[in-house]
């Protein structure tokens, strides 16, 4: 590959404009002052951001801060120079009210990062749940060549020789906690038994779904997803990963060659295989309207749906993140979906090479844990996509449904049945808590539980909350899981079999906010309908009376950027982005570098 550096880097802009020698006088003093002589700077080499996301604010990415080190040496190795930048910390589980409300803010504060300062490429650190479709959606708005680094998963996590997963052991751990066969002590030992190790979650939740897809659409090193956080190999993937992109921007290959329909549609398929997360479908959308393309929520269900589930990552299976790396990783998995016509091979990847060429040769290394095409865990294992009166289009996540679940209600043509049953509503975690387990709430194993209030607009920022344990009386009984519909979104360690992403949500007057606890409500997953079983004419009653009313309430904004961010937030099911920024693609290239600032 050559290194040559294209005619013109946009840095030159800053540090070599002869027409405006006061300027670039100013821009250059300022860089000298950690160190980059005045030559580097004035030779031409191209300037590579680290757009870093590891903080002590942010556990799971904190390990880029040390392969930071070894990007920088693979960036000069390569011949370019780094400068590495603080992205606005995104942790899933430690910011209030939701990381889901930063997932836009990070984007937007990365985006005049990389379009406002001397950059000619990126490497994107990714890793915690938000940070890889914000850092990803940011490249693709500005367009300037881009590599995503994966931080890892945590090592495995272990409990008297059983394997403890993130999130997965928290949801398990609460209903043995309800059930009254651990105290809170033990309660905090489980679950923290699940977490010995820098990196992200260990589970198929979010981070591993999108470090996973990053690779899938072709943003990062073939097989680098998988490796666990403190493995050597990751240290040497930073390596790589700093000395290819110096690579990229010498040949130019920018996110919008790599990020094109058959690079989602890929990731779509390889999301089915891995049993991915429930927010990839809001993340990928956000990503494809930034990178201008067409991508239906539908696309979902007609390239996900037939797929096999391959990988037995909890929480659909027993497995946990280094298994996954033993296993063969993503190349493994797109190996074997590659031989059975789903993967579209041609779609570029970072380094150059089409996915296929790739993936050809990739072997499964542990059976066990990354399955043959030919014996999955599970066929069909992708999302449907259902719309009905109670919204226009939800999702849910076939893979951890139960095998009697799925035959009644889904995959047997002969027992063409619908599940009916009342509903219970909960307008937001604060109402679930507090009435979950009251007795006088009615709950009965027919009832449908329901969670409103919880989406971009009404949480703010859309919260990991629909999925509800049952009542405890009814753990006791055995009764581990209940229907769970919602406006919010579902953590991807989570294996209830939910119903998710609903748009539009109750704050925005979807059909949920008509809904009251009791109504029936019939879900038909063949017809892919939800349906509340009440007169089009009632419930354009309750509509006039909730407007009258002054709409569905919720919570006041707590911070300028809530109330910001709620003023153009789009719903989860067209990726909840800020409707305005849609317009702004490819401006490295559509509006040349900006103005000077003096
Ligand atoms: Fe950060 Fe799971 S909480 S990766
Ligand atoms: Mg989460």
């Amino acid at each position: 590959m050559s290194t040559e550096t294209p005619a013109k880097l946009r840095s030159r802009a800053w540090f070599d404009n002869p027409a405006n020698i006061d300027m670039t006088a100013l821009y250059l003093e300022r860089y000298l002052n950690f160190g980059i002589s005045l030559e580097e700077l004035r030779s031409g080499r191209p300037i590579i951001g680290i757009a870093q996301t590891g903080s002590d604010l942010s556990p799971c990415n904190r390990h880029h801060l040390v392969l930071a080190e070894r990007l920088r040496e693979g960036i000069r190795d390569a011949g370019g120079l780094a400068i590495e930048f603080p992205v606005h910390p995104i942790q899933e589980t430690g910011k209030r009210p939701t990381a889901g409300l930063d997932r836009n803010l990070a984007y937007l504060g990365l985006v005049e990062i990389l379009y406002g300062y001397p950059l000619d490429g990126v490497v994107l650190t990714i890793g915690c749940d938000k940070t890889t479709p914000a850092c990803l959606m940011a490249a693709a708005t500005v367009n300037i060549p881009a590599i995503a680094l994966s931080v890892g998963p945590m090592l495995n996590g272990w409990h008297k020789g059983e394997r403890t997963g993130s999130g997965t052991i928290v949801w398990k751990a609460r209903q043995m906690l309800a059930a009254g066969e651990i105290d809170d002590a033990q309660f905090i030992q489980l679950v923290a038994s699940s977490a010995p190790s820098t990196g992200y979650c260990n589970t198929m939740g979010t981070a591993t779904t999108m470090n996973s897809l990053a690779e899938a659409l072709g943003m990062s090193l073939p097989g680098s997803a998988a490796i666990p956080a403190p493995y050597r190999d990751r240290q040497e993937s930073a390596y790589w990963t700093g000395k290819r992109i110096v690579e990229m921007v010498a040949e130019d290959l920018k996110p919008s060659d790599i990020l094109t329909l058959d690079a989602f549609h890929n990731a779509i398929a390889v999301n089915s295989a891995i049993g991915g997360s429930t927010n990839a479908p809001i993340h990928l959308a956000a990503l494809a309207r930034h990178v201008g393309v067409e991508l239906p929520l539908k696309d979902w269900e007609h390239k996900g749906h037939q797929v096999p589930l391959l990988v037995n990552l909890q929480p659909a299976g027993e497995y946990l993140g280094e298994d996954y790396y033993r296993a063969g990783g993503v190349p493994a998995v797109v190996g074997q979906l590659m031989r059975h016509g789903l993967i579209a091979e041609d779609a570029l990847t970072v380094n150059g090479r089409s996915i296929g060429d790739n993936c050809r040769d990739a072997t499964i290394e542990d059976e066990k844990v990354i399955r043959p095409f030919d014996n999955p865990l599970r066929d069909e294992a992708g999302f449907i996509v259902l719309s009905g009166n109670l919204f226009d289009a939800a999702i849910m996540k076939t893979s951890v449904i139960s095998p009697e679940f799925r035959d009644r209600y889904l995959s047997n043509p002969d027992d063409p049945e619908a599940f009916e049953g009342p509903a219970v509503v909960f307008d937001g975690p604060e109402d679930y808590h507090d009435r979950i387990d009251d007795p006088a709430v009615g709950i009965t194993t027919e009832t449908l539980l329901f969670m409103r209030g919880a989406g971009p607009i009404g949480y703010p920022g859309a919260a990991e909350v629909v999925n509800m344990r049952p009542p405890a009386y009814l753990i006791t009984e055995g009764v581990h899981a209940l229907p769970c519909i919602g406006d919010g979104r579902q953590s991807g360690t989570s294996g209830s079999p939910s119903i998710l992403n609903a748009s539009p949500e109750a704050a925005a007057l979807g059909g949920l906010a008509l809904l009251r606890t009791g109504d029936r409500v019939r879900i038909d997953l063949r017809q892919r309908r939800a349906d509340v079983l009440i007169p089009d004419s009632e419930l354009a009653e309750r509509r006039a009376a909730l407007q009258a009313e002054g709409g569905y309430g919720y919570p006041a904004s707590q911070t300028p950027w809530q109330e910001m961010q709620r003023g153009c937030v789009g719903q989860l099911s067209t990726g909840a982005i800020l409707e305005g920024a849609e317009k702004y693609q490819r401006i490295a290239q559509t509006k040349g570098v900006p103005r000077d600032n003096h």
